[in-house]
């Protein structure tokens, strides 16, 4: 058991140097093919560590990676956060370093109209800010960890249904441009969305449904499962 957590963790690391390092001789250009290269999954989530795709990566691509702003098509000033080395290249991501990082700055600009995402788009929370500035701290690692033993029988709004829309459907689903007119913002309101059956049915892939998130990877099974079991129970705000 040890040897295998030094194996991966070492692996991690080599990974994580190799990336790295080609980031600072060879930046992705836009024409340029991406990493094919993918890290090994940690499996047992640190619950002292962000990882980048289980949490950042679904954040930037739902707050900032969406058509007309940072995906790759559009690229506002140059700037793409839909995938690792762009995120890490354009976005002048400086592992260790959060305030010498322009998309840590961006994201805590104080000035409306320099900060992202712009108005009406509100702020990220200062909870969303936090992840962004550990994992930056933490190296900026491209990691991301698998839990096997998922939680079915305690789920809760606040412990797992929350967490889970503002990473990866609140870009879209809030304020005033809020997509196809559907608000997550709150529990009345995914709660709402939830008696309709499409926040299933989205988030399922379910056929007669439009599959959410849009334009990121589907949620994991466990994510779906505690949602489900959720609804099952009532939707209660707890
Ligand atoms: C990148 C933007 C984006 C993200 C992220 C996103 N959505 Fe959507 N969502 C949309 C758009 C656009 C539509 C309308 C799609 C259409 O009608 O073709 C939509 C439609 C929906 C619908 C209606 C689907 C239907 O078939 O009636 C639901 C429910 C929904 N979203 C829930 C979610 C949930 C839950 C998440 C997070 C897991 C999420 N969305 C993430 C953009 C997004």
């Amino acid at each position: 058991m040890m040897n295998k957590g030094i194996v991966i963790s070492a692996l991690l690391i080599s990974a994580f140097i190799l990336i790295f390092s080609s980031c600072k001789h060879d930046p992705v250009g836009p024409g340029k093919p991406e990493e094919p290269e993918e890290p090994p999954i940690v499996i047992d989530c640190d619950p002292d560590t962000v990882y980048f795709k289980n949490e950042i990566l679904p954040l930037l691509i739902t707050s900032c990676g969406v058509i007309g702003c940072h995906d790759p098509g559009t690229a506002s000033d140059g700037v793409v956060l839909t995938d690792y080395a762009s995120i890490i290249n354009t976005g002048d991501v400086r592992p260790g370093e959060p305030d010498k990082s322009d998309l840590y700055e961006a994201i805590t600009e104080d000035d409306p109209r320099k900060r992202m995402p712009p108005p009406p788009k509100p702020a990220l929370t200062a909870g969303q800010i936090a992840k962004i500035r550990k994992w930056i701290q933490q190296g900026a690692k491209n990691n991301e960890c698998e839990s096997n033993n998922c939680d079915t029988t305690n789920v809760t709004f606040t412990g797992q249904v929350w967490p889970v829309i503002q990473n990866s459907c609140l870009g879209c689903h809030s304020g005033s441009q809020a997509s196809a007119g559907i608000l997550l913002s709150n529990h009345s309101q995914i709660a709402q969305v939830a008696s309709t059956g499409r926040l299933l049915g989205s988030i399922r892939h379910d056929v007669g449904f439009v599959a959410m998130p849009q334009g990121g990877s589907k949620l994991n099974e466990c994510q779906i499962t505690q949602i489900k079991k959720w609804i099952e129970n009532g939707s209660p705000n707890n």
